[in-house]
């Protein structure tokens, strides 16, 4: 499905960016993977390189915080795979004791991340065009009294991607932007997560009731962002996720 494609991962590491890798690698597309994680990343790469060939993968260490590493990450991956068409901007973290932490890497992050993404395939440059898809969370279209500044992070994820894929689709970019919005995922996420919780650790009764629920596969997760990269219609969409059901949320027209 999408042989001669080339994705670029963030929070390629562990968790959902790891089990997305592997799904755009049985689909035939070359990854570079991405995250703040050198040794969890390195120990990814010589996994992946046994079942794909080490010619399919590369990892290369970058905090989507820096500038310096997103710019330097996107070139290098430009230089070894000749092109960018998939991008998955997932990287992102929980931690309200240090907000200001959750809003640089899972918002400014993930900004970052796309303008350089679109300086490398906007069509009018000389990129292929292609589609970007923005790790949000059902916290980002709900309240979520556990972590308020996550939920602002992904509310504000949900409101750039919208807002890019305008921008995108009416500069004739040939760039798709949509985000995704999973509920819960059984990943490394939630570890520690009453310190995380920071002031409103003593809600954790909360998290007892989320964790009663039943939790997503990572690899169900996966699937919807294959889906959403290899569409090439969609642009500005909400993918919800929850584990009895899958719909594009709709937004009311004001
Ligand atoms: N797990 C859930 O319940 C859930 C639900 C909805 C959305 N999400 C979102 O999914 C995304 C992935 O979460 P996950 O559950 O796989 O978590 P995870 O902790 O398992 O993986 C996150 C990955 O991001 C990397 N990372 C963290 N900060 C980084 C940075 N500054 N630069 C580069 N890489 C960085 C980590 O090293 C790790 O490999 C996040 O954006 C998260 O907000 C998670």
């Amino acid at each position: 499905m999408l042989k001669g494609k080339v994705a670029v991962v963030t929070g390629a590491a562990m968790g959902i960016g790891k089990s997305t890798t592997k799904i755009l690698l049985q689909n035939g597309a070359k990854v570079a993977l991405l995250d703040v994680n050198e040794v969890a990343g390195k120990g990814l790469k010589t996994t992946l390189d046994e079942e794909y060939g080490q010619e399919n993968t590369l990892f290369l260490r970058c905090n989507v915080e820096s500038d310096k590493d997103v710019k330097d990450a996107f070139q290098s991956a430009m230089e070894t795979f000749g092109g960018i068409d998939i991008v998955f901007n997932n990287a992102g973290v929980l931690n309200e004791a240090d907000w200001e932490k959750s809003l640089s890497v899972n918002l400014a992050g993930v900004i970052r991340v796309a303008y350089v993404a679109l300086e490398h395939m906007n069509k009018l440059t000389g990129g292929r065009g292609g589609g970007v898809v923005n790790t949000a969370s059902m916290a980002g279209l709900q309240p979520a009294a556990i972590f308020p500044v996550y939920s602002a992070t992904k509310h504000g994820v949900v409101g750039f991607t919208r807002s890019i894929a305008a921008a995108s689709a009416a500069s004739g970019y040939g760039v798709r932007f949509n985000a995704l919005c999973p509920a819960v995922v059984q990943t490394d996420f939630f570890a520690d997560i009453e310190v995380k919780m920071g002031q409103f650790s003593h809600l954790y009764y909360l998290i007892e009731k989320i964790k009663e629920r039943d939790f997503l596969d990572v690899s169900q997760v996966a699937e919807c962002v294959l889906e959403l990269a290899a569409d090439e219609v969609k642009n500005g969409e909400a993918l919800i996720l929850k584990n009895d059901e899958k719909k594009y949320m709709t937004f009311p027209t004001l």
